[in-house]
């Protein structure tokens, strides 16, 4: 990191009673250096393995330990105010049970309920503890609510075992304070194509064929890649949200509209996200005028395909790094693997719609990434803000590792 590059960030370092409660003294120092403003809050158990002048002298800032004095100030309500991130390290199972259900009998936890800042937590224990399902369930509640927890790692513990539950190394807490606070630019330079939303297709001119997309993985995506720098045209089918800051939006309707839209664009563009849901088939011959219902026997709704855009932009790339979806039922990585290949791609975003929680309308998502060079990366149920930014991580992260041409689907 460098030097100072917190400057002007507020943090809240809340330290719980664990051992390794000692190494937060050097995660403050490593804090301060950087230029971070850090507030400590402790637990009463955590002030018996170090005290609280300790890190007041360190953070050159009052520690709260209490939440009756804090309460006369109403501090457990003001700490995290203006904070520009909570880091719990290191976090007792004990803390993560009470934070996983919203238990505040501690200045601390009170702490956590009244803040919507965003959380890092290092747990450290016993091993058997760490794999204990309990702490795993509430290890995987706090993920999905957004928190960054941060595995801990294998090596010797206080109780002589050796197993996985060492607090996680200060470089690492301090690399993912870095990649929360401060705004990537690591999509500079970049020019990203992304789709997203549905394709309506008509049956006549009051009706049509869709699916159940909203649009909010692509438009987060959108965003995101904005955020890092990039420039983005976002192509989207008809959705209800508001166009990204910065994003150039295109407004379509039908799946040939997207693939028109897309074309225009496919030169320009160094990265394509196709996170539309395009329609798989359209009617052959929509109706000029709107159908009537009549008296007779209902309509037979003949289809066509639609042609694959994906397929037809792999076909004529260039060096663009080319990412699907992949929205299955059933069969997740096989079928996400087979379209991978079968449409010429760099990286599939595999989706389980059928997740409960996840994926068409929802605001959260999980997926499994997977790439033609063998990369496997799964996220666990995660805001779709959050997951857009992962996939755009594992996207910078193929470029920098692959950066040959790649084929297209035609000449596989
Ligand atoms: N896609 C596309 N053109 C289409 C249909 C889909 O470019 N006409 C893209 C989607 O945007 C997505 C990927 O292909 O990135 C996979 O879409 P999906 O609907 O999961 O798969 P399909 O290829 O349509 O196959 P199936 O519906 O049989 O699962």
């Amino acid at each position: 990191m460098t030097p100072g590059a917190l400057t002007g960030k507020r943090v809240v370092l809340g330290v719980t009673g664990s051992i390794a409660a000692y190494k937060a003294v050097s995660l403050l120092r490593a804090l301060t250096k950087q230029g971070a403003s850090v507030s400590v809050v402790m637990t009463k158990a955590a002030t018996k393995f170090v005290t609280p002048m300790t890190f007041e002298v360190l953070s050159g800032q009052p520690v709260t330990t209490d939440l009756f004095e804090a309460h006369q100030e109403m501090k457990h309500l003001s700490i995290p105010e203006g904070a520009n991130a909570i880091v719990i390290a290191p976090a007792t199972a004990n803390f993560l049970a009470k934070s996983a259900v919203g238990l505040a009998d501690d200045v601390l936890s009170t702490m956590l309920l009244t803040s919507r800042c965003p959380l890092i937590v290092a747990p450290a224990m016993d091993g058997d503890m760490w794999t204990h399902p309990t702490v795993q369930d509430h290890v995987q509640t706090l993920r999905s609510r957004g928190a960054i927890v941060l595995d801990p790692e294998e090596g010797p513990l206080a109780s002589g075992q050796i197993a996985q539950g060492r607090l996680a190394a200060e470089t690492r807490i301090l690399e993912s304070i870095e990649n929360l606070l401060l705004p990537l630019s690591d999509l500079r330079g970049q020019r990203i194509l992304v789709s997203a939303g549905p394709t309506q297709e008509a049956l006549d001119p009051v009706r049509y064929l869709s699916n159940r997309s909203s649009g909010k993985m692509g438009y987060a995506i959108a965003e995101a890649a904005r955020a890092r720098g990039a420039d983005v045209v976002l192509v989207s089918g008809p959705t209800a949200l508001t166009p990204p800051p910065g994003v150039r939006v295109i407004p379509i309707i039908t799946a040939s509209d997207m693939a028109e839209a897309l074309s225009a664009h496919f030169d320009w563009s160094s990265i394509v996200v196709m996170a539309a849901a395009v329609a798989d088939f359209r009617p052959k011959a929509p109706a000029a005028q709107k159908l009537k219902k009549g008296t007779g026997a209902a309509p037979a709704l003949e289809l066509e395909r639609v042609p694959d855009i994906l397929a037809m932009l792999s076909a004529k790339r260039a060096s663009q790094i080319l990412v699907g979806f992949a929205a299955e039922t059933q069969h997740l990585v096989e079928q996400a693997a087979q379209k991978l290949a079968a449409k010429g791609l760099d990286l599939i975003v595999a989706n389980d719609v059928t997740q409960a929680g996840a994926g068409f309308g929802s605001d959260r998502n999980a997926a499994i990434i997977l790439s033609r060079t063998g990369i496997r990366q799964t996220f666990s149920l995660r805001p779709k803000t959050q997951l857009a930014h992962d996939i755009l991580t594992t996207i910078v992260e193929f470029a920098k590792k692959e950066p040959r041409k790649p084929t297209p689907a035609s000449a596989r």
